[in-house]
């Protein structure tokens, strides 16, 4: 039985640290200029239906990193823009390589090339989860924290993908997490409530952004509009007022907080130029991480049967 990563909470804590420890030793170790070569021989399908600079080529580069072959495709391109059923596309692709890394709108099309592909399946964003960037976000908070128990986690804007999956990291992990959401842009009722139960008083919903970030540690943002929102970016406009991550709201948190957005940013929008920019901002490093993080995905699931 192949496994797939399609969501944080199908994972316990161990594993999850496990991949993010491997990454950081796969970093160090590539910064050594050891060779990587044991994905040697195995090939990588990115099958994408939205948008994507950081995921596609850190994927891309992270197979290519441990000696493997990527084959990408737009699913627009592909046969299933002219409706090819899923569970045809994931059997015949089942066919060709070892992994599939999927971006795409419904968690049910992850869900569903899991269950036909007969090979590992890899969320790289759907409208509900980014796992993956969670996980590598969650890397370099530890680079640079060194722990996360403890650790007061801000999330300040839109309750989308990005938020609904450090939901789920703040049960697992135990953090603890304050969102400041709108009223009408709340997570996921179900994931929500979900973590609530798992990990009681670790997570906060609130409102009021000066509220989530005061005392964090670490200061999340994303864009107000995700990919597929593009027609409601300027109504949501209105309703993200008092939201922008600006120094003034950044001056709420500790003094030595960092400050995550996992890109694309709109300056000006949900986070000034002068945060984004700023000392506390390690966006870049956070970018990097991705490429080693999701070799340590690659590595984990292409060689899970030959460990077996
Ligand atoms: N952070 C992230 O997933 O960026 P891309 O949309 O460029 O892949
Ligand atoms: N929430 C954003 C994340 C982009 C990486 C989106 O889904 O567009």
């Amino acid at each position: 039985m192949h496994k797939h990563f399609l969501a944080l909470s199908d994972y316990k804590k161990d594993e999850l640290s496990s991949w993010i420890d491997r990454a950081i030793a796969l970093k160090a170790e590539a910064a050594s200029g050891k060779p990587q070569q044991q994905l040697a021989g195995k090939t990588v399908c990115l099958l994408f239906e939205k948008p994507s600079t950081r995921t596609r080529v850190s994927f891309e580069a992270a197979m290519y990193g441990l000696g493997g072959q990527v084959i990408f495709m737009s699913a627009r391109d592909s046969q299933l823009g002219r409706g090819e059923p899923l569970k045809d596309t994931a059997r015949v692709l089942g066919r060709y390589v070892h992994a599939l890394v999927v971006r795409t709108f419904g968690q049910r099309v992850v869900e569903e090339l899991a269950h036909y592909a007969g090979i590992p399946v890899i969320n790289a964003l759907t409208d509900l989860y980014h796992p993956c960037q969670v996980l590598s976000d969650l890397m370099t908070v530890l680079e640079k924290k060194q722990h996360l128990d403890g650790l007061n986690i801000a999330w300040i804007g839109d309750g989308n993908n990005m938020a609904n999956t450090w939901i789920e990291a703040a049960a697992i992990f135990g953090f603890k997490l304050k969102l400041a959401c709108p009223e009408t842009f709340t997570p996921d009722k179900d994931i929500l409530q979900r973590a609530m139960k798992q990990a009681p008083g670790s997570i906060e919903l609130l409102h009021n952004p000066q509220a989530a970030i005061a005392g964090a540690d670490v200061v999340n943002v994303d864009v107000w509009a995700s990919m597929g929102q593009e027609a409601e970016q300027e109504t949501r406009l209105a309703h993200f007022s008092g939201y922008q991550l600006n120094a003034a709201l950044l001056g709420k948190a500790k003094a030595e907080a960092i400050v995550l957005h996992c890109l694309p940013a709109h300056r000006g929008e949900e986070v000034s130029e002068e945060v984004l920019e700023g000392p506390q901002s390690v966006i870049f490093d956070q970018a990097e991480n991705k490429m080693h993080l999701h070799k340590a995905l690659l590595e984990h699931f292409i060689l899970q049967d030959s460990r077996a």
